[in-house]
């Protein structure tokens, strides 16, 4: 987490870094800083709260040309003015996006050394370190490398030095840092988008690398501070794709885009039926056994793809959250498929597992939406989502596209494993074809949802209730609406809340229940009708097939009838949209939710 993003050229850095730092802030917003050249000497300022306070605190009629600034998602210390970044000590001045791990022993030697630390974190003992071997060594190339020796955990840094104020540097282990180029400017950023209205030309820093850059060029160095050459990207996207288009929010605009970004995932895998699936998508089946690795809703997407998987492929599959499998005893070998999934490509939890992963010989497929971003990079081979870019913390489009490309993933398996005949296979390709025209209609509900949003927005405990792939999906519409409205709510299996949360439901108590399996509708039925009989005022939301009228539900929300595969990208839109509209309601910042971030990028 944390937004980092320097500049030095010939424009007005402050501008550059602000408008920067906004693109940014998805990654962190509890406070921002801006360090900058002003007349040779270091300016800092910072705020606490979102950039709009920053911004508010420059003056942007300043002449300067070089400037590094955060936006910060606290990890150590309060964020308050003292903790934020950038921050000095000696001749260095640093923005950091990372955690220095061993900071607690850095900061006793450093103290020893007659240090003085004013805040509580471990950005600020970092940057006494870097100043520290640079007054030893003289050289900002040495200071890096043997920062890079003595420093452990994850660290994208920006740094400035006193001495050399029309240089701007950058070290990274661990967490992204691209360096991008313009004419006669560069920049450094976390992330693409902070620089795509001025250049989409850029290098990605690997771990272990730094480097210097003035106006003119950009030095990438290596372990052996021997000067490397790197490719130079370009980003195919463009700044304005990142705008809201008329929408109140970033999430709703995601939300109706969904049609759109599913068609152009899905596409190459189905545009001449199955010849694409087989050619597009590599032969599997030669595993004994398959992971699945992720965190918040790619975890919840990964639950779906494990139903398609087993009941198409006839495959066994785990589902694990990244921060509990890189603690556990794995049985991985040569023989194991870990397939990771990630919007971002950077969440820390999901690359270290990932790494654990190979180092134990698995084979890993990454299911990325971010194309270069570092588990896009580790992953032995990647098949991307094209959600484009996803601003709003609260996935939606990217989550669609996760399940889109793990039914498709199941379907060819299928077919290397003959449990479902070509026929079969290009009926749910057909289906796939249709889905974009279904996501809209499932859209163009959006009034009745905000209908149910107002009856229920000021309850405090909401719960969602389904089997199988309606379980996982009541797992993520709860999640959704706890991230974004603040509402305490759980997404529990239907058939469990009898042995203990059942006691939660009391009259009124709102209940989403979801149905869109054949095979186990009536038993989620009597669960529904537990529930109604408890008082619980049920939302029932169920595929027009298995659709009845009945009295234990109060309101319904019908959804077009699909195939398996494809089901659960409809059945999710009416639970996000009535998210967004109880968040709205309830006046929350939709977009940035209190204490969360969109790439977290620590542990
Ligand atoms: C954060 C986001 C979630 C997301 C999770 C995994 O917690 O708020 O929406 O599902 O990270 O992110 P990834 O980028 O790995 O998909």
């Amino acid at each position: 987490m944390c937004g980092i993003i320097g500049y030095l050229g010939n424009k007005n850095c402050l501008n550059v870094i602000i408008d920067g730092l906004e693109r940014l802030e998805y990654r962190g917003y509890d406070s921002a800083g801006i360090a900058y050249n002003k007349d040779g000497k270091v300016e800092i300022i910072k705020e606490k709260g979102k950039i709009a306070n920053l911004k508010s605190k420059l003056d942007f009629k300043i002449e300067s040309n070089l400037g590094i600034g955060h936006t910060r998602w606290a990890t150590h210390g309060q964020p308050n003015n003292i903790n934020s970044h950038p921050h000095k000590v000696g001749k260095i001045t640093i923005v950091h996006n990372g955690i220095i791990e061993n900071y607690v022993e850095l900061k006793k030697e450093l103290e020893e050394l007659g240090y003085k630390f004013k805040s509580d974190t471990d950005t600020e003992v970092a940057c006494a370190l870097l100043d520290h071997i640079y007054s030893e060594t003289n050289s900002m190339e040495q200071t890096m490398a043997i920062f890079k020796d003595k420093a452990k955990g994850a660290y994208a840094l920006g740094i400035l030095c006193d001495d050399h104020m029309h240089h701007l540097y950058a070290v990274k282990k661990d967490s992204p840092l691209i360096i991008a180029i313009g004419d006669k400017e560069k920049y450094i950023a976390s992330d693409v988008p902070a620089i795509l209205k001025y250049t989409n030309k850029y290098i990605i820093l690997d771990d272990g690398e730094f480097a210097k850059l003035n106006p003119e060029k950009v030095i990438v160095y290596d372990n052996n501070i021997e000067i490397i050459k790197k490719e130079i990207h370009t980003f195919e996207g463009n700044a304005s794709s990142m705008d809201k288009n008329g929408y109140e929010h970033y999430m709703l605009k995601e939300i109706n885009e969904e049609a759109e970004v599913i068609k152009a995932t899905t596409l190459p895998y189905i545009e001449d039926g199955i010849d694409s699936l087989i050619k597009n998508i590599p032969n599997l089946t030669r595993f004994n056994k398959i992971e699945i690795i992720a965190c918040g809703s790619a975890m919840h997407a990964g639950l779906i793809g494990k139903t398609l998987i087993e009941e198409y492929a006839n495959i066994p599959v785990n589902v694990e959250l990244a921060s509990e499998y890189r603690y556990k005893k794995l049985f991985l070998d040569k023989k194991s498929l870990v397939i990771v999934i990630s919007q971002s490509g950077e969440t820390a939890d999901t690359l270290a597992a990932l790494k654990i992963a190979k180092a134990h010989g698995a084979y890993t497929l990454g299911i990325i939406n971010v194309v270069g971003s570092s588990i896009a990079r580790y992953s032995d081979h990647v098949l991307y989502t094209k959600a484009g870019s996803e601003i709003a913390v609260a996935t939606t489009k990217a989550y669609s596209t996760q399940v889109a490309m793990l039914g498709l993933i199941a379907l060819n398996l299928a077919y290397h494993n003959k449990t479902m005949t070509k026929d079969e296979i290009n009926e749910v390709i057909s289906e796939i074809r249709k889905l974009p025209t279904n996501i809209q209609s499932v859209l163009n509900e959006q009034l009745e949802y905000r209908k149910i949003a107002k009856k229920l927005y000021k309850h405090n405990d909401i719960f969602f209730i389904g089997r199988n792939v309606d379980y996982a999906l009541a797992m993520e519409g709860s999640l959704k609406l706890k991230e974004i409205s603040y509402i305490n709510s759980q997404g529990y299996a239907a058939g469990e809340l009898k042995h203990g949360t059942i006691s939660l439901i009391d009259k009124g108590t709102p209940v989403f229940a979801i149905v869109t399996e054949k095979a186990i509708a009536d038993k989620t039925i009597s669960n529904i009708k537990e529930c109604k009989a408890r008082g619980a005022d049920i939302t029932f939301i169920v595929s027009e097939d298995l659709d009845v009228k009945d009295d234990f539900y109060n309101q319904k929300i019908v959804i077009p009838t699909n195939h398996k595969t494809i089901q659960s990208v409809l059945t999710v839109i009416p639970l996000q949209l009535i998210a967004y509209e109880i968040a709205k309601l309830r006046k929350c910042d939709i977009d940035k939710p209190k204490n969360l971030a969109k790439s977290v990028t620590v542990e």
